[in-house]
């Protein structure tokens, strides 16, 4: 065998040694517990034979703890680049097979690398996590590669889209570069995050919890908000993760791509001519409305389980992708509170940071009141959405529904908000607050002195409907152009579509700052 040969050999054994990562033993405990490996994740996850790996031959540098004698290359993540669809990415996929997927310096060093070449030419970067944390054995050391990536999370931030799929565990300091990433996914039953798992929960509080009580995917989907995308396997978090990236836009500097579409652009939807009840008290979905007017149907929600009476996700019109955002008057009547809140101002600034317009859909009776809101300071949380429609430069479409009542109305994309084209159904009620809470204000007194309850009742009725005659309507709004126009509901796709094409050179700065200070 001539020495060129001999070596392309070596080469060929060596790579074939890293792509067993920890071992043919731990990938079937991998396998067992119902989770794929490391370099299966990418394969799913990109397009196929466009994965390029970096760093394969990196091993660790602690020689303690017998580490010596356990080298594996790779050193437990698999990074490169690929494309989904075409598009670049940059990826990294913690291998749970070599030490638990725990981070060492050079496991750090090597997602670093991935995240200074991301940001270099203006690709998103995806984290499929699933690691024991810190490698015990590193010490400190670990902790600054942890603390080296969260810095360039941070600066990657608003300028490549971040996402994390949690694949297994992902505990202690670790949880926080998904945290500060743009997107959670989380699978169901096989993933966790926590701060701190319930051992030590259970010495330091002496709370006894489960894991998946404390972390699991369906804790975090529904009672923290953290996970955006709740999977029921990984086969379907790694497709929903390819979805969402084709929404998204490589970079800030450019826009989100636009596809063919063949979904008529004049469909009328007949039935959201009839959708909104008599009785301003009865609800009906608001993704009934979202889905008859988007292309095809398709609307991808983030946190769907969390804070329902607010809907956000992802969509398009006419081929170009938007962010919507719609009060659900099936749960708490649509009202905002602290959850909605927030979760819809993470929502906007996501959209405006990656230039994607943003719709919104309005039917909200209020913020929700009462000392437990405000207790839990609603005041700055519903000032969040406030804040990030008013900063938001990029197209904003808003459609009032039926009602927007009080601060809710200015916080959800009104027109003195820079909202660039509102519309309204003629059943909208643009007022300062319903009738019934506005008869008990204006005429408490003249019905606490009605005695006899017949003529009490007819009174309050009487007043109440020319209160709504009056005020309860999107006439009000329109005479003083804080609506541009009242449009029929079965032609809102055809009219959100002209307004969005109309708004697609628009160009609108913020003044020049150091950056802003969102009530946080
Ligand atoms: C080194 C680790 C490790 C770690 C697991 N392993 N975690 N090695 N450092 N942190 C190794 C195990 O020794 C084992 O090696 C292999 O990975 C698989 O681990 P098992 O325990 O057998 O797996 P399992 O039963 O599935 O349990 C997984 C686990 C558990 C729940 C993650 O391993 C665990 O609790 N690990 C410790 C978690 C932890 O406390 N990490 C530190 C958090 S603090 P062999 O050779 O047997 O295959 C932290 C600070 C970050 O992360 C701060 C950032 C700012």
């Amino acid at each position: 065998m001539s020495t060129n040969v001999e070596k392309i050999k070596e080469l060929v054994d060596k790579r074939e040694e890293a792509r067993i990562g920890g071992g043919v033993k731990r990938i079937e405990a991998q396998h067992n517990k119902g989770k794929f490996t490391a370099r299966e994740r990418i394969q799913m996850l990109l397009d196929e034979d466009s994965f390029e790996e970096f760093d394969m031959f990196v091993t660790h540098r602690t020689f303690s703890f017998g580490l010596d004698k356990q080298q594996y290359y790779s050193d437990g993540v698999v990074t490169g680049r690929g494309t989904i669809d075409g598009r670049i990415v940059y990826v990294f996929s913690q291998d749970f097979t070599v030490f638990g997927g725990s981070l060492s310096e050079t496991f750090a060093l090597k997602i670093c690398k991935i995240l200074d070449q991301a940001m270099k030419v203006g690709a998103p970067v995806i984290g499929l996590n699933d690691s024991g944390g810190a490698r015990i054995q590193e010490g400190v050391r670990s902790l600054a590669g942890y603390a080296e990536i969260f810095q360039r999370n941070i600066l990657a931030s608003g300028v490549i889209p971040q996402l994390s799929a949690i694949f297994g565990p992902c505990a202690g300091g670790a949880v926080y570069s998904p945290a500060l990433t743009d997107f959670i996914m989380m699978t169901e039953d096989t993933s966790y995050m926590f701060v701190t798992g319930p051992k030590v929960v259970q010495s330091v509080t002496g709370e006894v919890i489960s894991t998946e009580d404390l972390g699991g995917a369906n804790v975090h989907s529904t009672k923290s908000g953290i996970s955006h995308f709740l999977a029921e396997n990984e086969e379907e978090g790694i497709l929903l993760l390819r979805k969402l990236i084709s929404y998204l836009p490589q970079n800030n500097l450019e826009e989100p791509p636009v596809i063919d579409c063949s979904d008529p652009t004049d469909r009328l939807e007949e039935q959201l001519n009839e959708i909104i009840p008599d009785s301003p008290n009865k609800p009906y979905n608001i993704k009934e409305v979202i889905r008859a007017t988007v292309d095809y149907g398709e609307f991808l929600e983030v946190q769907r389980n969390y804070a329902k009476n607010i809907v956000v996700g992802f969509a398009r019109y006419n081929g170009r992708p938007v962010g919507i955002v719609a009060n659900q008057p099936m749960f708490l009547a649509g009202v905002l509170d602290i959850d909605a809140s927030r979760k819809a101002a993470r929502f906007v600034r996501f959209c405006d940071a990656f230039n994607i317009p943003i719709v919104t859909f309005v039917d909200v009776p209020g913020f929700l009141p009462g000392s437990a809101q405000e207790y839990g300071g609603i005041i700055i949380h519903g000032a969040k959405l406030l804040y990030a429609y008013g900063e938001a430069t990029v197209p904003k479409v808003t459609i009032t529904l039926r009602k927007s009542y009080g601060g809710a109305h200015d916080v959800m994309s009104c027109k003195q908000l820079r909202g660039d084209l509102n519309y309204a159904w003629p059943t909208a009620e643009i007022a300062v607050m319903g009738a019934k809470g506005a008869i008990e204000v204006l005429e408490g007194r003249k019905i606490a002195g009605i005695e006899d309850q017949e003529e009490k009742q007819k009174y309050i009725m009487e007043k109440e409907q020319e209160y709504v005659e009056k005020f309860a309507n999107p006439y009000q709004a329109a005479k003083y152009g804080f609506i541009d126009d009242i449009i029929e509901p079965r032609n809102s796709r055809f009219r959100i579509i002209r307004a969005l094409e109309s708004l697609a050179t628009k160009k609108v700065f913020n003044p020049a700052k150091k950056h802003d200070n969102i009530p946080l």
